[in-house]
């Protein structure tokens, strides 16, 4: 199952992302690739990892190499090992932290490997959970695709629910291969959701307020391993287990 996450700045895009690996772990659906494909990243710190060597980092290394090797070295392997070596390995599950581009070379080359690695790193893991930053750029870039599940995440605000729908759009106009988009809600303040926005027939989820997550976010201390009875982990696992049962 490949999960993406998508919705406006601060709607708890990341929150989820952890939740959701958090309630994974907890029911033994393991091996996940957690990716966090936020240029601004944060799900390492979500997850109680310590600061990631991110791969466009390794990229940028892996640049300055290419015109060096000795002819016959095969640049394919380089660049898979190289680029492994930025997994998080923890138990149950790693982490891709993507990172941002420094220069203003030109990375054909480097997106065609990558695109090759993801392809093929993807398909040791049985579960796929990827942290997006805030907006539509991952989806114009293409970034987040082949997904079963986009997850537009929205709070109960006019600006809110508006950038969700017109997530919805673009994510239906660009052909991502997105097997279903859902909605769900957080309500990052105490308040009350009522209805779904147009183009989703149903809200797939309500994540109450949870003044654990909120008191851990302001802390700085992880989301693994919070309390299963806590309000927002209890229906992100309804959720999570509702999706593997359709998937
Ligand atoms: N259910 C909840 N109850 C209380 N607080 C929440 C809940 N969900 C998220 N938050 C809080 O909302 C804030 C923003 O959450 P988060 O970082 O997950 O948002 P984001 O969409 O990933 O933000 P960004 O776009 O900056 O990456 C955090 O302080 C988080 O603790
Ligand atoms: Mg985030």
């Amino acid at each position: 199952m490949k999960i993406g996450i998508a919705g406006k700045g601060g709607s708890g895009k990341s929150t989820l992302a952890a939740l959701i690996i958090d309630c994974l772990l907890k029911n033994g659906k393991t091996p996940i690739l957690a990716v966090d494909a936020d240029p601004n990243h944060s799900l390492g710190e979500y997850l109680g990892l310590d600061k990631p060597s991110t791969l466009m980092e390794k990229m940028e290394e892996l640049l300055q190499l290419k015109d060096k090797l000795p002819p016959g070295m095969d640049k394919a392997l380089l660049w898979e090992m190289g680029i492994a070596e930025i997994l998080q390995e923890n138990k149950g599950f790693d982490l891709l932290t993507m990172g941002r581009t420094e220069g203003a070379g030109c990375y054909c080359t480097a997106n065609n490997l990558l695109r090759t690695f993801m392809e093929r790193l993807e398909k040791n893991y049985p579960f796929v959970v990827m942290d997006n930053e805030a907006g539509m750029e991952h989806l114009s870039r293409r970034t987040s695709r082949e997904l079963d599940y986009l997850a537009i995440v929205a709070n109960p605000f006019p600006h809110s629910l508006k950038s969700a729908e017109r997530i919805w759009e673009i994510s239906r106009d660009m052909d991502l291969e997105i097997k279903e988009r859902i909605l769900i809600m957080v309500e990052t303040i105490p308040g009350e959701i009522k209805d779904p926005i147009k183009p989703f027939r149903e809200i797939a989820c309500t994540i109450p307020f949870d003044q654990e997550v909120l008191s851990r976010s302001l802390q700085n201390l992880p989301l693994l391993g919070i309390d299963s009875s806590s309000p927002a982990p209890r229906a992100v696992e309804k959720l999570v287990l509702e999706l593997i049962a359709k998937n």
